[in-house]
């Protein structure tokens, strides 16, 4: 954006000259220190890390990175995920380190069902690779939405019913008042016994105690996690070296500088323009 002249904190000279914070996990008070703020753009899609900010500037309107290019990365992390788990491939590991031929019992997909928690634009992405590859996928939103080709579930009722079809289900949600701690015990507890989860959303997501729980006693048979409470994961965390869990790095779905660019600049222009905000932030909303 050679047009624009860019200032990198915490080197900002003058606060007063700043128009445009680019930012993902701003630094709380930073974004109110800027006075004539006009928009803030979140360099993600998650804008978690801008609204737990106390100090946010609430008359600045927020929005948040789409772009398709993550969008496709985050299908690839999902589909690779669920075909590990659907195809055993944990089991296997373990066998071939075991030196042990033997082979178990496989479902084809269409057999397999999958949930998605957060069917957004990254979850719909996800689940319609996911039916291309024949698994019977369903979705759950904040609210009722018909998707052709998904069965669609919303609200807490709509919890109930998605997670006790599931047998992997796939957290895709943004962290939110209403979404903390969702997979917590009594959600693991409604899945089908042996049912299996990947959580590429936020760590909060998770109740780390209770996801152990869930895989001592079988009720879980596998968890695989990008996202986690305290990041980067700390060594001695037990997550590392469970032989039922599988850790990435928060790699799922990487902010890509050459594509972002373009929608970064869009969303300037559509802003001095005073034309309407795609993806804008609803904050009381909390995505
Ligand atoms: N691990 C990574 O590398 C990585 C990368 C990018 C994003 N992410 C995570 O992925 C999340 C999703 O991104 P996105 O672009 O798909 O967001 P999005 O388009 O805003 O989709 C969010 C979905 O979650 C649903 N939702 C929100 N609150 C809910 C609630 N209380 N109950 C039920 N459903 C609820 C929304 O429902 P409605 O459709 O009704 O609004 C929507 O379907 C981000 O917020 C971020 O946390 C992770």
């Amino acid at each position: 954006m050679p047009e624009r002249e860019f200032r990198y904190w915490p080197e900002l000279c003058d606060p007063e000259g700043i128009d445009y914070a680019l930012v993902w996990q701003p630094e709380p008070g930073l974004l109110t220190s800027l006075p004539n703020l006009k928009l803030i753009v979140c360099l993600g899609a998650g804008v978690d890390g801008i609204l737990a900010d106390p100090s946010l500037p609430r008359h600045v309107p927020i929005v948040r990175l789409v772009d398709p290019y993550m969008t496709d990365t985050m299908s690839e992390y999902v589909v690779l995920q669920v075909l590990r788990l659907h195809r055993q491939d944990l089991d296997y590991r373990a066998q071939q380190r075991a030196g042990e031929w033997h082979e178990r019992a496989q479902k084809n997909a269409c057999e397999r069902t999958v949930g998605i928690l957060g069917f957004g634009t990254m979850g719909q992405d996800a689940g319609r690779k996911l039916r291309m590859l024949g698994f019977d996928v369903a979705g759950w939103s904040r609210a009722p939405k018909d998707v052709p080709g998904f069965a669609t579930h919303a609200g807490a009722a709509g919890l109930d019913a998605i997670l006790a079809r599931s047998e992997i289900v796939v957290c895709l949600l943004p962290l939110t008042a209403a979404t903390d701690g969702i997979l917590n015990a009594g959600a693991f507890a409604r899945m089908p016994r042996g049912a299996a989860i990947v959580n590429a959303g936020r760590g909060r997501h998770v109740l780390e105690a209770d996801l152990l729980m869930a895989l001592e006693s079988g009720q879980i048979s596998a968890a695989v996690l990008d996202v986690f409470c305290e990041e980067p994961l700390r060594p001695d965390h037990p997550f590392w070296r469970h032989p039922h869990i599988i850790v990435t790095p928060h790699v799922a779905a990487e902010t890509h500088p050459a594509t972002a660019v373009s929608i970064v600049r869009e969303a300037i222009h559509c802003f001095e323009a005073g034309l309407p905000l795609a993806n804008r932030v609803v904050p009381a909303r909390g995505y």
